[in-house]
């Protein structure tokens, strides 16, 4: 299979299955525990119908949109994601360079593989910095300037991770950073010696974010114990209301699901709130980002930007979270797979089609702007 033959996110998940050893496609594909949440995340948009309307002279749409202070070319940009190197020897390079050529937003995660300052000097496209909260409150502070001072736009804190979720196809293979490789999950990097040799031939695997925090050699802090030793659960909304007021500038919350939350997060001076569930890789049974965003919406809607992520697949999925009043979605997996598949020239196809099919869409809806779509277009099928 080729990357011309990938026309959706299942062809580009499947060219990704076929190049990656399993243990690393496991690590993208796969939820916390029976993985519920992570199936609901895509098949909620199928509980939503929608109701086009017609004759309204639909030639040129405009699918830009200001998020957050910052103007984007398109409603959906690529949310932060860790380790992005294992994926494509390029690894974040390939993702910010795409989402630049679509004039879209990038995050980069504190877990990342490439410096937040490199990928803010190579494209001018507004860039997010992805933190978590960390006990020693100097490395938070830290983190912070050190994002301040490479001019990033928009601070993230992600809440929903304060312990690891638990994914057991992780345990099952072995994957770790670094690697703690099973039998069976060695023998899958044997059987996909390609993916060996651009990982050897390229330069050495490492997390400048937290190079100085967490050694990938095998010997202080591994990620799983990152994840345990150094985040801090005691965190709570004074803590970050300080760091909103620090920061001074764009701040969002990832991860918040109740109304009750949104509303602190608008006390407390956010920009912005994405509702997510982690791409259902944290705690498991945890609703759907979709099925709870009318209500978000209705809470905090006039106040703040109130953005989502989860399962988001197709044009229409993204559609529909804007139609019930998302400003904007992040992808998870839909440019990830792209990535693994054929880096940036993947990621660029996968934004390409995402876009056109955003854009035929609108059209079929009888919408020439973002500002046009609402509830009026949206059915909900009643609950089995
Ligand atoms: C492999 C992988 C790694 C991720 N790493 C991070 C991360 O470092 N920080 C973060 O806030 N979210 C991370 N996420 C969550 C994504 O930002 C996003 O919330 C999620 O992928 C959206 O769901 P989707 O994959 O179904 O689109 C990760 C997701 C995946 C699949």
């Amino acid at each position: 299979m080729r990357l011309s033959q990938c026309h959706n996110f299942h062809d580009f998940r499947r060219l990704a299955r076929c190049r990656l050893p399993g243990p690393i496609f496991d690590y993208i594909d796969g939820g916390a525990d029976d993985e519920v949440t992570h199936r609901r995340n895509t098949a909620s948009f199928e509980q939503c119908d929608l109701v086009p309307n017609v004759l309204r002279g639909v030639q040129e749409v405009d699918l830009s949109v200001t998020v957050m202070g910052q103007k984007l070319a398109l409603p959906f940009y690529c949310s932060p994601t860790a380790l992005q190197r294992l994926f494509h020897h390029r690894g974040e390079r390939a993702v910010a360079a795409a989402a630049a050529r679509y004039g879209t937003m990038f995050g980069v995660s504190s877990l990342g593989t490439v410096s937040l300052e490199e990928l803010r000097k190579a494209h001018d496209t507004p860039q997010i910095y992805q933190f978590y909260f960390h006990r020693d409150r100097g490395l938070n502070r830290a983190m912070m300037q050190r994002a301040k001072d490479a001019g990033v736009e928009v601070m993230m804190l992600t809440v929903d991770s304060i312990t690891g979720g638990n994914r057991e196809r992780d345990l099952r293979t072995g994957f770790s950073i670094p690697f703690r490789l099973t039998l069976a999950g060695m023998l899958q990097f044997v059987i996909k010696p390609q993916w060996g040799i651009q990982y050897v031939t390229h330069e050495r695997f490492r997390l400048p974010q937290l190079d100085e925090h967490v050694d990938m050699s095998g010997g202080a802090v591994s990620i799983g114990r990152y994840f345990s030793e150094m985040l801090d659960p005691s965190m709570n909304w004074d803590d970050v209301a300080e760091m909103v007021r620090s920061w001074n500038g764009p701040f969002c919350l990832k991860g918040i699901m109740s109304p009750a939350d949104a509303r602190r997060a608008v006390e407390i001076g956010c920009a912005g709130i994405i509702l997510s569930n982690h791409g259902g890789r944290q705690l498991d049974g945890s609703r759907a980002a979709f099925d709870q965003l009318a209500e978000i919406v209705d809470a905090v809607g006039d106040r703040i930007d109130v953005m989502m992520d989860g399962g988001i697949q197709r044009g229409t999925h993204i559609l529909k979270a804007l139609s019930l009043g998302a400003k904007a979605v992040g992808l998870g997996r839909s440019y990830l797979y792209p990535l693994a598949a054929a880096g940036q020239p993947g990621v660029e196809r996968a934004l390409c089609l995402l876009r056109a099919e955003l854009e035929r869409d609108m059209k079929l809806m009888g919408c020439t702007s973002l500002g046009q779509l609402s509830r009026a277009n949206l059915r909900f099928k009643s609950a089995a």
